[in-house]
């Protein structure tokens, strides 16, 4: 395996938690079904061990998990052609995640936003995965010495801990074995936000059902919330620069673009002028026409869990062939006695 040298793949995860919607769909799973269109490696994983860092319902967490999987397949990821994962069923994650632990520095771990916001004001009660989350995050990633990893601007900091970790180990070891590896931030305008409150991103906690689009919704609901969504008096501008300081007007023109697959400027080149009243039931047609075959699978996936259950098996194996390599040239680096065929 040459050391200095790093193939381009794509690794991202996303956490099963219930509640697939249209910020995970714009956001993640469509950016990820388009690096799988160009011709690099794309490993793609449903971090359950992520997930249990805070506690659980197990049946909900095995049922978040299938569902995810339906939702990364329906979203068109092919599985012959990314390899669909769930992390827990490829153990050199946390086996490579132990490693980390014993390289990253508490001081380190301390400084990362996203557990402090998480751990909250009782942190001494946060659980110490919790803390070492970024630490597995980093196994994800390097143990398949990813190159490129799509993610949103929240997890920018648990990517430069990622390099961190990486070139100590490099330093530390004497090495160049894992790569530098490059975040793919998204962008503005792939940025879902809540359709209440435009300057809220859409989430699966908010307390509205009406905040967000869920990839299971039927058509009649996805109308109905566009319809109900809030705007502002004004019509649509005919540029871009008439959207600004109108984050909910912005929003569902830049929800129109996503699903057109066009720039903002394109679309209102083509309907500046016109009402919310009449662009509406416009953006309600083009959501119902790309997420209705999407729910419509999920729910077809998950009438035969069967199906997921050997993707994902097929998934781990594939992806062994990857980590099981890696893992192994890691505990000869790090000085681990090998085992031997008896
Ligand atoms: N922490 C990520 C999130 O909450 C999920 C995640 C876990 C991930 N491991 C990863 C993302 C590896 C990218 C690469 O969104």
């Amino acid at each position: 395996m040459s050391e200095t040298s790093f193939t381009p793949r794509v690794f991202s995860g996303i956490q099963p938690s219930g509640n697939l919607h249209l910020g995970n769909y714009l956001g993640a799973l469509k950016r990820f079904v388009d690096w799988q269109e160009k011709d690099v490696e794309t490993i793609y994983c449903m971090v359950d061990l992520h997930a249990i860092t805070v506690w659980q319902d197990p049946a909900k967490l095995r049922h978040a998990t299938r569902e995810l999987c339906a939702g990364f397949i329906a979203a068109g990821l092919d599985p012959a052609r990314s390899i669909l994962i769930n992390q827990s069923q490829v153990p050199e994650h946390a086996q490579l995640a132990w490693i980390f632990n014993c390289v990253a520095r508490m001081g380190w771990m301390q400084r990362m936003t996203q557990f402090k916001d998480k751990a909250g004001k009782n942190a001494q009660n946060a659980s110490l995965g919790l803390f070492a989350y970024p630490a597995l995050m980093a196994a994800d990633i390097l143990i398949y010495h990813a190159t490129h990893v799509p993610v949103g601007e929240d997890q920018k900091q648990h990517l430069e801990l990622t390099r961190d970790i990486a070139a100590k180990f490099n330093h530390d070891y004497g090495v160049d074995f894992f790569p530098m590896t490059e975040p793919v931030i998204e962008g503005a305008a792939t940025r879902v936000m809540s359709l209440r409150d435009g300057s809220k991103k859409m989430s699966k906690s908010d307390p509205s059902d009406a905040s967000r689009i869920n990839m299971t919704d039927d058509a009649d609901a996805i109308a109905k919330k566009i319809r109900k969504a809030k705007t502002d008096p004004e019509g649509l501008p005919s540029e871009a620069k008439g959207l600004e300081d109108r984050p909910e007007a912005r929003n569902l023109v830049e929800i129109y673009a996503a699903f057109a697959e066009q720039s903002v400027d394109q679309v209102l080149a083509e309907l500046g002028g016109k009402q919310f009243s009449e662009f509406k039931p416009l953006l309600a047609d083009l959501a119902v026409s790309k997420l209705a075959p999407i729910s419509a699978e999920m729910s077809r996936l998950m009438d035969n869990q069967d199906e997921i259950d050997r993707i994902l098996t097929r998934g781990a194996e594939r992806a062994r062939a990857i980590t099981a390599p890696i893992l192994r040239r890691t505990y000869d680096i790090v000085g681990m006695v090998p085992p031997v065929q008896v």
